[in-house]
């Protein structure tokens, strides 16, 4: 098992794709966005390489993100390695849904457990604002097919004040009542140079919380409030699903965390609101060996620093959320 310096079982692996997307949501990207060229990406055999690698070394769940990664052409054979690689347990995507419509059930066959898609109102119009043009009925689509491939459904909204804060809450929390899916509201994260627009614009847990308490009455807390990954659950009396709360800001959960991220070119990133990065597409392009990788993986982990440092206003700078994959 990996551990880190501070006896943290480091066993999960998040690989983005790639740092492009079809969306823009306001705030992850600015609206005109360069992405990376496709030779300064990791190649689909390098990140089979990798893959057996992190495997080898313990790593037990490699979730696939972007960008959106749905734009990788090889998404389908990547998830079919990820789940035939020894000591590899659980492998799930996080997309925005609007491509996924076609590609649920491929995906289940490769043997994908989750998918945590982004949805962030139930309104087509407020939907294509924070997008910028993203179309809320494809991503209902995807939602739609994923359930009926059997993929386990989390939905992820960012609450952004002023905009999907008030009933968009509300009727993504409804959405569990009659469905077994999680639905997590994320507290904003300020990154790189569209930080101080995700600082004024982050809303708190407690707020979120008051909130739906006054519409739907007290909810249930799951499993005392011991963290599902990063979010603390709720129920909704009678709910058939669940209510999460992922709140990096107001309640760091640093302190469990169990991850490390590999970028689309090929640098790992030990924690995703650090700078610290290590680079893995310069050995293997060097022509290390895997010994020589897998040595300058597990200095990585024991080097994963304790924790993000936003109390202190230490803003990641080096890369948006779109380049690392969230
Ligand atoms: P599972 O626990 O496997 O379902 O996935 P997840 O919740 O880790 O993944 P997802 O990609 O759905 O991420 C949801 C949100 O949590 C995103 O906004 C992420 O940026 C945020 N998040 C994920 N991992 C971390 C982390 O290590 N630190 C912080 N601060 N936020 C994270
Ligand atoms: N703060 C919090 N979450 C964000 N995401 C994108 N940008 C931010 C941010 N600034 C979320 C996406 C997606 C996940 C991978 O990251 O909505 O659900
Ligand atoms: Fe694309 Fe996800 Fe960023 Fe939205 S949050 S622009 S869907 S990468």
């Amino acid at each position: 098992m990996p551990l880190d310096q501070y006896n943290r079982d480091i066993d999960y692996l998040r690989i983005s794709l790639t740092d492009a997307c079809n969306l823009r949501c306001v705030y992850c990207m600015p609206e005109h966005m360069t992405f990376r060229p496709r030779d300064e990406l990791l190649s689909d055999d390098e990140l089979r390489r990798l893959i057996t690698l992190f495997g080898s070394l313990g790593f037990r769940k490699i979730r696939f993100t972007g960008g959106e990664p749905t734009l990788r052409p090889a998404l389908v054979d990547l998830v079919r390695h990820a789940t035939h690689t020894p000591g590899i347990t659980t492998v799930g995507l996080t997309t925005n849904g609007v491509l996924l419509d076609k590609l649920a059930q491929p995906l289940r066959d490769a043997g994908l457990q989750t998918v945590n898609i982004s949805i962030d109102s139930l309104d087509e119009d407020k939907f294509r604002k924070l997008t910028r043009w993203g179309n809320l009925r494809d991503v209902r689509a995807g939602l739609d097919a994923a359930a009926r491939a059997g993929l386990r459904v989390k939905l992820n909204a960012v609450v952004c004040r002023g905009v999907n804060d008030g009933d968009d809450v509300i009727e993504l929390a409804r959405l569990t009542l009659a469905n077994p899916w999680q639905v997590r509201f994320i507290e904003q994260m300020p990154f790189g140079n569209n930080s101080d627009f995700q600082t004024k614009g982050m809303v708190s847990e407690a707020e979120l919380l008051a909130l739906l308490e006054k519409t739907f009455g007290p909810l249930e807390l799951v499993n005392g409030g011991k963290l599902d990954g990063e979010a603390r659950l709720y129920r909704l009396p009678g709910g058939a699903g669940a209510i999460g709360f992922i709140s990096p800001v107001s309640a760091p959960f640093c302190a469990a965390c169990n991850r490390m991220r590999l970028t689309a070119d090929g640098v790992l990133r030990l924690c995703l609101l650090r700078d610290n990065e290590i680079n893995l597409l310069n050995h293997l392009r060097g022509g290390a060996s895997d010994a020589v990788i897998a040595d300058c993986i597990r200095g990585a982990v024991h080097e994963k620093p304790w924790g993000h440092g936003l109390a202190q206003h230490l803003i990641p700078a080096a890369r948006g959320m779109s380049q690392i994959g969230g």
